[in-house]
């Protein structure tokens, strides 16, 4: 049953390039949960689907970060972008996505952090290439930007990776990727979205077999905020 259309909850839909007008940003509520469940076993058939409890925690500790993607004719929940705040002195830069998110809980959101972490995006496989990710990408930079954030960043999976990884290392791979010579259904997607790649990184889903185990960092500025004291090397 798609969850109706609530004409109620406020319109975040950011002012995306490409974005069908079939589609509306808006915050998670609790009726989502069903849905969100369903998107993610589709798109991640071999995982653990997040639990009920874990998204109601995730709406908890960082309600405005919960993002939702709804296809307006059929009230569909499309997609969801799922995002808490780090000070990312307090994690290694290849930590693992479970411990970055505390195990999927987001009990470690620090009200504090300077980066916003973007855990999770996903588009269900009906509405994607209707440039649901970008507009859910985008709506994460305008909270970087009214909470004052110095960035966001994220682990992108590549899951092209796993069929070339005798030709290429990781490195290869992404900056072929990054030259636009190969195209990744993950990275190819973040890179067309803004994202700049810090670099590879093992084990950030260890058992994400479609990219060999290995993932990116990614990341993108605030251009209006400057890095916080501590990250402020030069000084
Ligand atoms: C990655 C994902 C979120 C993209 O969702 P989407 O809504 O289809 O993406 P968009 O329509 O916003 O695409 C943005 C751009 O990337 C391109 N793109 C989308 N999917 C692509 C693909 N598989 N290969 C290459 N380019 C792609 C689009 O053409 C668009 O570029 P354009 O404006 O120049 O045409 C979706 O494929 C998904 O949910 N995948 C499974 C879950 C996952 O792996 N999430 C990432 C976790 S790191």
């Amino acid at each position: 049953m798609p969850v109706p259309y609530n004409a109620n909850m406020p319109d975040i839909t950011p002012h995306s390039k490409g974005l069908h007008p079939d589609y509306r940003i808006r915050l998670m509520e609790p009726g989502d949960m069903t849905a969100l469940i369903e998107i993610c076993k589709v798109v991640y058939p071999h995982d653990v689907p997040y639990t009920p409890q874990e998204l109601a925690e995730h709406h908890f500790v960082f309600p405005q970060g919960q993002f939702v993607a709804q296809h307006i004719p059929t009230g569909e929940v499309a997609g969801a972008h799922y995002t808490l705040r780090l000070n990312m002195i307090d994690f290694h830069l290849d930590d693992p996505w479970e411990i970055l998110t505390a195990h999927g809980t987001f009990d470690d959101h620090n009200p504090k952090g300077h980066s916003l972490y973007c855990a999770d995006i996903m588009v269900h496989p009906r509405h994607q290439h209707h440039s649901v990710a970008r507009a859910l990408t985008d709506v994460t930079r305008e909270l970087v930007r009214t909470e004052n954030l110095w960035r966001s960043v994220a682990g992108s999976r590549l899951p092209g990776y796993s069929q070339h990884k005798d030709a290429f290392t990781p490195d290869q791979y992404v900056e072929a990727v990054e030259r636009g010579e190969l195209v990744d259904p993950v990275l190819t997607v973040h890179l067309k979205d803004g994202w700049e790649v810090v670099r590879p990184i093992h084990g950030y889903l260890p058992h994400d077999d479609e990219s060999a185990g290995w993932s990116a960092l990614i990341q993108w500025v605030n251009p209006a905020c400057p890095p916080p004291p501590e990250f402020q090397l030069r000084k």
